[in-house]
């Protein structure tokens, strides 16, 4: 099989930690290109890869013939540039969340990668949990019954560190909504089905950040209708003080349909919560070992922290997406769903009243 090559274009955090790992459990892979505007982080990356070309202009990347895939992992607002003149130089794309400002610009992206035949996809990485994927697939048997309600929970204790990029809404859109909440929309309209209508609030309580300002939210809540009829609760903040700031504090979702209850909780990669209709309460359900892995991946789930290496079927996924020439699992289209939906609760903020959710 010929050797399909990636170039990174942000080598920062989320690259190190989960781009190069997953990348390196890809067969016939190689990172073969890296871009970062920071030359000593692309100099991190580099020592770490060995990758041939490396620039600290993107724009020297897309163009290049022997980049066959790109993956975009820069602060939030130069998404939508590099997507569409990667799309236009022929590039498949895996693309961090939230994939733009807003929804025109993401729908932009996507009508791009379309036009152009490449595969794309939107790095909504907790779809990777397994107990996430066997969720869905005990709705899909039925289990569930009809949808009666969302809830999700993302509590974090952030403090009021300087988040860089991250508090300046021109760089990153949106604070907390965009960088937590993002991932949860995406599984509500996963597992239940698209957003109607909602009311929503966006609380920033942290103006200034270690000394410097902060004009993002920190805290947002949506109440939701689904256009099933079902209702959603999503709440999410870094400022609940003692709850940690890692992908181990508070993450819950909570499903109640006609039939039966199902809890998800990242912490417990590999099992679910479940009660059926007028049963004694809620209990351990086990994930099936066929689920611990993503179709297709060679990873050991006994290797590794469980709670991050899930996070690797990431990248096996696109990689197998482009080798057998089909979508992507979650491609950009959710991630112009997931900022719809972002849109709708930023519109409400502003009005103070509940807004339909855009179909563009
Ligand atoms: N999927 C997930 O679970 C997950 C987790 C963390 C971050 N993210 C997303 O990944 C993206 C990056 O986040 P991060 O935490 O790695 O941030 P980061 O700040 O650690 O890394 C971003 C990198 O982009 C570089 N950069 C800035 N401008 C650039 C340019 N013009 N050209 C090339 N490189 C440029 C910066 O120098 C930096 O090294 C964001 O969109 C974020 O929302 C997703």
């Amino acid at each position: 099989m010929s050797i399909l090559n990636v170039a990174i274009i942000g080598t920062g955090g989320i690259t190190l930690q989960n781009h190069l790992p997953g990348l390196a459990l890809c067969r016939d892979v190689r990172v073969h290109a890296l871009c970062d505007a920071n030359p000593a982080t692309l100099e991190t990356a580099r020592q770490q890869t060995g990758a041939a070309i490396y620039a600290t202009s993107w724009q020297d990347i897309v163009i290049r013939d022997d980049v066959h895939a790109v993956i975009i992992a820069t602060p939030n607002f130069l998404h939508p540039e590099i997507a569409i003149a990667a799309a236009q130089h022929g590039k498949h794309i895996l693309c961090e969340k939230p994939l733009a400002l807003n929804a025109t610009d993401a729908q932009r992206m996507l009508d791009e990668a379309e036009r152009a035949g490449v595969r794309h996809m939107t790095a909504f990485t907790y779809r990777f949990v397994p107990a996430m994927r066997y969720l869905s697939h005990l709705i899909d048997q039925g289990e569930l019954g009809t949808p009666y309600h969302y809830r999700c929970l993302r509590l974090q204790d952030w403090g009021t560190r300087n988040l860089g990029w991250r508090q300046v809404r021109k760089f990153a859109g949106t604070g907390e909504i965009g960088d937590m909440l993002s991932h949860r929309i995406n599984f509500a309209q996963y597992l239940v089905g698209p957003v109607r209508r909602l009311v929503a609030n966006l609380k920033n309580r942290t103006p200034v950040r270690d000394g410097a300002p902060n004009d993002t939210d920190d805290w947002v809540a949506i109440l939701a209708e689904f256009t099933n009829q079902a209702t959603g609760v999503l709440e999410s903040s870094k400022l609940a003080s003692g709850h940690n700031e890692s992908w181990r504090s508070l993450d819950h979702v909570e499903l109640n349909g006609s039939a039966a209850t199902f809890q998800f909780t990242t912490g417990k990669w590999n099992e679910l919560q479940a009660g059926r209709l007028g049963g004694s309460g809620l209990k351990p359900l086990s994930v099936p070992p066929e689920f611990w892995v993503w179709p297709g991946s060679p990873r050991d789930p006994s290797v590794g922290d469980p709670l991050v290496s899930f996070r690797y079927d990431q990248a096996v996924e696109f990689i197998n997406a482009i080798r057998e020439q089909r979508p992507c699992a979650i491609p950009f289209n959710d991630g112009v769903a997931a900022q719809r939906v972002m849109d709708a609760a930023v519109k409400s903020t502003e009005v103070g009243q509940w807004v339909e959710v855009s179909n563009l």
